[in-house]
């Protein structure tokens, strides 16, 4: 097909020329032309006259091959609305599910980018916006946006990490892949106070969410010894049950808060998990209790940048010893979310 090589800014006002002379083919696709920068290709039909006649007419054979649910979107809407609008450029995987933020201009073709996604990634079987987290549970608040033909367009669903199947439901529980990099760490962690112990650690998950911390440290042969998980969102027990195979797991459901009340936990774990991150330093203190004299306690804590000094030097007094907090990634213009890992020593 003939296309007309024009400068990328004068693109729009091009189309509608062609638009309106009758020269746009239906689902005209606007490419890149790879061999004049800042310049792109749009094809066009019958004859040009006019100010149109100024442009380099190229003839373009195949169509390259689509590179991301965009160029299948060029295709489904109208050129005028595709080229009007600022189309998504991140979205993100949870098993089979694709979640979108989307703003309000985008979301009138919701229905259209679902099917661009549908096309583009064949193993995909449903596209949902994500309206952001709610609630204390952190759980994500899902609109159907398209679903594959004749598939369940339910939110439960099945995802890797680190080569192992977790079941989630991101509308009923808090579930993040944005934390894998972190469970790598813990696993490094666990088997580091493995050895030093000599023996299978205690662990205690207290905020475990669907267990995505503690599913590595299963396939490690006599790294985990006792297991004592929790979560206050009672959805997450049906998920923590399925995921967290192990001989001696306890899986409860409570605020961790009230743990410490419980003498049968009392300084009985190696390993304590805080991520909690809007209030992980403000439960510490009560959650301290739970951990064994020698014991790790590993934390995730949104600190903002005027209280980072003041956080450190809670950590200390509370830890007794100089407790290093590390910044992992920016979470705001003001705050950052930051790592911490300290010893009980007494
Ligand atoms: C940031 S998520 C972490 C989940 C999990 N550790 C992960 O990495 O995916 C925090 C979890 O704490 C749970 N939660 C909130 N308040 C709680 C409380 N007071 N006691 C126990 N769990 C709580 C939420 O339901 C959520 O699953």
């Amino acid at each position: 097909m003939q296309h007309l090589s024009v400068p990328s800014a004068e693109t729009e006002k091009i189309l509608q020329t062609l638009q309106s002379g009758g020269n746009l083919p239906e689902s005209a696709r606007v490419i890149t032309n790879p061999d004049e920068p800042g310049h792109r290709l749009i094809p066009f039909i019958g004859i040009l006259a006019g100010d149109l006649l100024e442009y380099q007419v190229h003839e373009i054979d195949t169509k390259p091959s689509p590179k991301s649910y965009r160029d299948h979107l060029q295709h489904i809407l109208p050129v005028e609305i595709f080229e009007s609008i600022d189309w998504p450029t991140r979205h993100e995987f949870i098993g089979d599910l694709i979640l979108i933020k989307l703003d309000e201009m985008q979301r009138q073709y919701g229905t259209e980018i679902a099917q661009a996604f549908l096309h583009q990634h064949t193993r995909v079987r449903a596209v949902f916006e994500d309206r952001g987290v709610t609630g204390q549970f952190r759980v994500r608040d899902l609109f159907l946006l398209g679903v594959r033909n004749g598939e369940n367009p339910t939110t439960h669903t099945f995802l890797t990490e680190g080569g192992h199947k977790i079941a989630v439901d991101p509308s009923k529980v808090y579930y993040s892949s944005r934390l894998s990099t972190e469970r790598e760490g813990t696993l490094d962690c666990a088997r580091r106070l493995s050895v030093e112990l000599g023996r299978p650690l205690s662990i205690c998950d207290p905020y475990a969410g669907v267990g995505p911390s503690i599913v590595p440290l299963l396939s490690e042969p006599d790294l985990v010894g006792e297991l004592f998980v929790n979560d206050m969102n009672p959805a997450t027990t049906d998920f923590l049950k399925m995921n967290i195979k192990h001989p001696n797991v306890t899986i409860e459901c409570t605020d961790a808060r009230q743990l410490k009340q419980r003498d049968e936990l009392s300084e009985s774990f190696d390993l304590l998990l805080m991520n909690i991150p809007h209030d992980t330093i403000s439960h510490l203190p009560e959650l301290l209790p739970l951990l064994r004299k020698g014991g790790i306690v590993r934390g995730w804590a949104v600190i903002e940048n005027s209280d980072f000094e003041s956080a450190s030097n809670y950590l200390t007094q509370i830890l007794g010893h100089n407790v290093n907090i590390e910044i992992r990634r920016s979470y705001s213009a003001t705050a950052n979310l930051c790592r911490f890992e300290a010893k009980k020593t007494d």
